[in-house]
């Protein structure tokens, strides 16, 4: 019996953690979270998430996207990495002590870049879980790059590349602010927010975005759109919503009608 399409969750950095202090995680959002994870109860499901206050500013501070140039990053790495999965076991925890199978798959252990793009991805073990009815749980993490040494590899182009290797049905991405806007809504109240975009629109929408103000190593949206592309293009419905507000995540999870960005190829 062949495997349904996998759906693809993204839970941002800025949804579970305090953007404004060092490590700082938001309990709540990540209880509520795995909440509604266990009661949309969806087939087939691979969840990301990101780094926030945990991976962006120790990953800043040691310029570990940058790749390896001197020693004092060795233990910058080493750090990056443990915060990514202090905050995954925060997140682990919320899930399996609400009785879901989530099992979490270290990426720097199976994944290698070549200039930050990933090359390989041993995904047996996450094959192998899936088929077993497991949730594998993936986050953006400190990785080792054949050409810098080492990178971060963010948690959108983990997204964009497993929705694509598993030929997933749908991306969810649930961020802290309602949409995808053409301009930042946390600084410009005129923001417009798209409801919904063609693959041709979001290329547009790209070009008008800068880099995020915040402290993201990542890159912010306009770097988040730029990894969906591929997606998009390979016929991928992706949605963009408020997972910080209750039920958003569930409503999405359950393709309920719900405010949001929807992008399609067409
Ligand atoms: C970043 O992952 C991971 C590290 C900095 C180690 P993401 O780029 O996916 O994180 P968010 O969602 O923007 O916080």
């Amino acid at each position: 019996m062949s495997q349904p399409r996998p759906t693809v969750l993204k839970i941002g950095g800025s949804v579970i953690t305090d953007k404004s202090k060092e490590l700082g995680v938001q309990m709540e959002a990540i209880s509520r979270i795995a909440d509604e994870i266990l009661e949309a109860n969806t087939k087939n499901l691979i969840i990301v998430h990101g780094g926030g206050s945990f991976g962006h500013p120790v990953a800043q501070k040691h310029a570990i996207k940058e790749g390896f140039k001197e020693e004092s990053q060795i233990i910058g790495f080493a750090e990056t990495h443990h915060v990514m999965t202090v905050l995954n076991g925060l997140f682990m925890d919320a899930l399996i002590w609400r009785g879901i199978p989530a099992v979490s798959i270290t990426p720097s252990s199976c994944i290698m870049t070549r200039n930050g793009r990933i090359m390989c991805f041993e995904d047996s073990p996450l094959k192998q879980l899936m088929k077993m009815g497991f949730i594998p749980v993936l986050y953006g993490d400190a990785v080792f790059d054949t050409k810098l040494g080492f990178t971060i590899l963010s948690g959108d182009q983990l997204v964009a590349f497993l929705a694509m290797r598993f030929n997933a049905k749908n991306i969810v991405i649930g961020v802290d602010v309602d949409g995808l806007y053409d301009v930042d809504p946390k600084t410009n109240v005129k923001a417009k927010m798209f409801e919904r975009l063609t693959l041709a629109e979001l290329k547009n929408v790209q070009k008008l975005l800068g880099g995020s103000n915040v402290c993201d190593v990542t890159g912010g949206m306009a770097n988040k759109i730029a990894e969906l592309i591929p997606a998009v293009e390979h016929g991928i419905t992706v949605l963009m919503v408020n997972a910080t507000k209750p039920r958003y995540i569930y409503k999405a999870l359950k393709g309920e009608r719900i405010k949001g960005t929807l992008i399609e190829k067409e």
